[in-house]
């Protein structure tokens, strides 16, 4: 499996709990290296934009709110596989489902305000970093 960049964003509940470096933590020691990191407050026009596939269900209106209600760390990781493999520390999407050890089970507080986003398709993570960063403010 090749080297892989992935888009992370780091959510309003964790930013608002002061968890980024335990988050960080977690993905580091899942092998994945944070290679752009940016702390920024999300626009509803960004926020519309970012989840435009999820636009039609029913919890739209509720997640663009709960993504501009605070901080979050947007962030490329890089590693093997990386895609799957930040998915895989991410656990599941609702915290009473994800996993031990899984960043949603130690951190989240409910199936909207789940800590972390991760890309879910090497096509979306391409779109997604591109979305936040450019070329230059990559580092690996
Ligand atoms: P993400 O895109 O944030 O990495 O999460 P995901 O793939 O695990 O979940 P997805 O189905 O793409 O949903 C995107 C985000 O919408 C919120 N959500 N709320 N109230 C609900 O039933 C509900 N379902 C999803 C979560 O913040 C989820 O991460
Ligand atoms: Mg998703």
């Amino acid at each position: 499996m090749a080297v892989e960049r992935t888009l992370s964003i780091i959510k309003p509940d964790a930013t608002r709990r002061n968890l980024t470096g335990q988050v960080n933590a977690k993905l580091e020691g899942a092998g994945l290296r944070i290679v752009a990191q940016r702390r920024i407050r999300l626009t509803r026009e960004q926020a519309e934009s970012f989840y435009d596939v999820h636009r039609e269900r029913p919890f739209y209106g509720d997640l663009v709110a709960f993504m501009t209600s605070g901080p979050v760390v947007v962030q490329v990781l890089e590693g093997e596989n990386a895609v799957m493999a930040n998915r895989d520390v991410m656990g599941a999407t609702n915290p009473a489902d994800a996993a031990e050890g899984t960043i949603r089970k130690a951190f989240a507080e409910s199936i909207e305000a789940n800590s972390v986003h991760g890309s879910d398709s090497a096509e979306n993570a391409a779109m997604e970093i591109a979305y936040f960063f450019s070329g230059c403010d990559i580092v690996g």
